[in-house]
C-alpha cells in the first residue's frame, strides 16, 4: 500500500497526473479521531485494506487531521482568501498554503474515505476546521446568482461515522442528528453528491449491543469495499 501525507511529487508531476487518462485510482484515506484507538479509525483501515485488495493498482493518500490537527482560519488566511492570488504578500500566501495543498489532495483523488465521530451531535471541531480550509470560492466552489457550482463533482465518498448513540429514523433521535445533514450539505457545495453513509452505533451501549452495531457496520463496509 503506497501511503503518504504529503504528495511526494507535487506540484512538479500535478499538470501530469491530472492529464492522465489511464493512472491508477487514487483514495484519499482521512482519519479525524483525536484517539489512537478510535473505533473510526479501525473501520476506515479494514475499508482500505479490502479496497485496496480489489484495486491493487490504486493509490491511498492518507491524512490524519486527529493527529495532526488542521489548523482554525484566522485573520491573515480570511485576508489570503479575499484577495486576488497574485495580489497576496508572502505572509497571505503562506496562511493559505495548507488550504491549497487539502485541496490538491481532493482534486487529484478519485473518492474519498472519511472516519469522523459524533461530537456534539456534529462533527469534531477538527474535521470543522478541515471544512473550512477545503470550501474555497476560488478553488473548489464558485457562485452564480447565489447558487453554489461545486468543483469536485466526479467524485465519490463513504463517510464512516462513530456515535455513542443512533440517530436512526426509529432512534427517536434523529432531529438531533447535526452531523450527516450538515455533511450532506457541505459536500454538496462543493460538488460531492455521491455520498454514502455507514454508522457504527451504540458505541457505549452494553456490550452484546455494541457489538451487534460493529459487526453491522463490519459487514456493511467490507462489501461495500469489494466493488466500491
Ligand atoms: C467530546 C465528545 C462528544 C461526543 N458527543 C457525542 C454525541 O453528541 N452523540 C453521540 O452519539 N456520541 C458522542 N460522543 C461519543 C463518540 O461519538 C464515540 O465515542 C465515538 O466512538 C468516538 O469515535 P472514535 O472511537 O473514532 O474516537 C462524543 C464523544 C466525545 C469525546
Amino acid at each position: 500500500m503506497q501511503r503518504y501525507n504529503a504528495l511526494p511529487d507535487f506540484p512538479e508531476n500535478y499538470g501530469v497526473v491530472m492529464t492522465l487518462t489511464n493512472r491508477p485510482r487514487r483514495l484519499l484515506h482521512l482519519d479525524s479521531s483525536p484517539r489512537r484507538d478510535g473505533c473510526s479509525r479501525k473501520l476506515t483501515q479494514r475499508f482500505v485494506t479490502i479496497w485496496q485488495q480489489a484495486n491493487p493498482q490504486a493509490q491511498i493518500l492518507y491524512r490524519d487531521i486527529g493527529q495532526q490537527p488542521i489548523p482554525h482560519l484566522d485573520e491573515i488566511w480570511v485576508a489570503a482568501y479575499e484577495t486576488d492570488p497574485q495580489d497576496r504578500s508572502p505572509e497571505m500566501r503562506e496562511a493559505i498554503t495548507l488550504s491549497d495543498q487539502l485541496i490538491d489532495e481532493l482534486i487529484i483523488s478519485d473518492c474519498y474515505v472519511f472516519g469522523i465521530p459524533m461530537y456534539n451531535l456534529s462533527v469534531p471541531s477538527t474535521f470543522k476546521a478541515y471544512i473550512d480550509q477545503i470550501v474555497r470560492r476560488d478553488r473548489t466552489v464558485s457562485f452564480q446568482d447565489g447558487i453554489p457550482h461545486g468543483a469536485l463533482k466526479d467524485k465519490k465518498i463513504l463517510v464512516i461515522t462513530t456515535r455513542k448513540f443512533s440517530y436512526r429514523a426509529d432512534s427517536g433521535r434523529a432531529e438531533r442528528d447535526f452531523q450527516t445533514p450538515f455533511l450532506r450539505a457541505i459536500f454538496a457545495v462543493i460538488g460531492i453528491t455521491d455520498v454514502s453513509f455507514i454508522h457504527a452505533d451504540h458505541l457505549a451501549a452494553e456490550p452484546a449491543i455494541r457489538q451487534t452495531f460493529l459487526t453491522e457496520a463490519e459487514q456493511t463496509l467490507e462489501q461495500l469495499a469489494l466493488h466500491w
